[in-house]
């Protein structure tokens, strides 16, 4: 096992394997819960629910600019509205609320249980299915492509795309760079092909129906709004149902409480995107010298906030290491807090909820088909389910 200094150094929150980051950030909190890690061009990191919660309330200091993502999606571009500081973030921000409100997302809600429905039924034709492939990716895709109005012949090139973009990037940055090139020219040319069409109530129409002081958004601005839409639509909602299943799958007690109590879903839902944050961390860079827990942060060093580990913080959760399906006052960050949290949570959360009913009535019992296997959290989620 590495020494406390060795943890510190080599500390990434990018392709461990699920089980590992966990108890990293078990370890950080006892001995280094503000550690610098030499990664990504070196960078500090801040581990507890507290500071993390102090930095996002203070967007001055820990700016976003010049990107919110360690190491960066493929562009060279700011995203919009994640990698825009006050006073012009919030100017972006309000454009897309109306689509993302409580009421709003309740009207989705129909569309995506029948959407749930179609692909259990394909899963429920296998005795041993990959979930992520037929039914946690799937589901989010077609539900935000729709709402965005992305066409639906479109929607089979998303996850190459946004696994290249996403999870390749620290490892193949040529890749992710690449990847991100087709993603905006793609939407360079949707984009031109829906100016001057009927209004539709669509994301896109949104968007170009938009003005800030009197102005629409550029051409450019477009682009990156439906660049950073896409990146933080998809593949977050994806994790976030994959990885309950991944739990839900290791504890039959659990299944079974949420099939005779369905009431509970929605608060075993929170404990899983408070336990298996799919967005495990978020950089900043501190615009000002700055002293937390006795490590001196300085102008211009890039600082990220471990969600992950803010959540599993035992100053602030009972228990933190366990998953409660019924914790009550769950205040987790895994949307994040301050100014840039999360647009699409009531989207995603909704999402969420949805996809485990709807799993859970359908499937009389599932477990692991690889029990032994590690998982990530990407890629393939193989489980046993009783087949039709
Ligand atoms: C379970 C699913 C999701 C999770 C866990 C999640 C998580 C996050 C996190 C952690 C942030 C950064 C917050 C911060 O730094 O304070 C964020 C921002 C954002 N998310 Fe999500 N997200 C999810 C689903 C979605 C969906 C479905 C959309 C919809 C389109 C979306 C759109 C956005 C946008 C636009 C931002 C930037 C907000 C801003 O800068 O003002 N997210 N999300």
């Amino acid at each position: 096992m590495a020494d406390d200094r060795t943890l510190e150094a080599e500390f990434d929150f990018h392709g461990e394997a699920l089980d590992h980051i966990f108890s990293t950030y078990a370890r950080l909190h006892a001995t280094c819960p503000v550690g610098r890690g030499e990664r990504y061009g070196g960078f500090w990191y801040l581990t507890k629910n507290e500071d993390i919660f102090a930095a996002e309330q203070d967007p001055i200091r820990f700016s976003v600019a010049p990107s919110m993502l360690l190491p960066d999606f493929g562009t060279d571009f700011p995203l919009i509205p994640i990698d825009i500081d006050p006073p012009d973030h919030s100017r972006y921000r309000r454009i897309l609320l109306p689509l993302f409100t409580p009421r709003a997302v309740a009207e989705l809600e129909d569309g995506m249980r029948d959407t749930a429905r179609q692909l259990l039924a394909q899963v429920r034709k296998q005795r041993v299915a990959d979930v992520t492939a037929l039914y946690a990716r799937p589901m989010p895709t077609i539900v935000f492509s729709r709402l965005a109005g992305f066409p639906e012949k479109d929607w089979p090139k998303f996850d190459a795309w946004v696994d290249d973009i996403i999870y390749e990037r620290t490892t193949d940055p040529a890749r992710a760079r690449a990847a991100a090139r087709e993603v905006v020219d793609y939407f360079d040319h949707l984009l031109q092909a829906r100016r001057g069409t009927a209004d539709t109530p669509d994301l896109i129409s949104r968007l170009l129906a938009a003005r800030i002081d009197g102005e629409p958004l550029t051409h450019d601005e477009l682009i990156s709004y439906c660049y950073l839409l896409f990146v933080a639509g998809l593949d977050t909602t994806a994790w976030a149902i994959r990885s309950s299943l991944w739990y839900l799958a290791r504890d039959p007690g659990a299944q079974e409480r949420l099939r005779r109590e369905p009431d509970l879903i929605p608060a075993a839902a929170e404990e899983f995107l408070r336990t298996l944050s799919p967005v495990q961390a978020m950089a900043r860079t501190c615009r000002a010298d700055t002293e937390i827990r006795g490590r001196q942060i300085k102008a211009g060093d890039r600082v990220l906030l471990v969600f992950g580990a803010g959540n599993r913080d035992p100053e602030s959760f009972d228990s933190p290491e366990e998953i409660h399906i019924d914790r009550q006052a769950n205040r987790h960050l895994a949307f994040g807090a301050g100014i840039h949290r999360c647009l699409g949570s009531t989207l995603g959360r909704r999402e969420l909820v949805v996809a485990l009913e709807e799993f859970l009535a359908a499937m009389p019992g599932f477990s692991h088909a690889r029990p032994q296997e590690e998982w990530h959290g990407i890629g393939r989620l193989t489980l046993q389910t009783a087949g039709d």
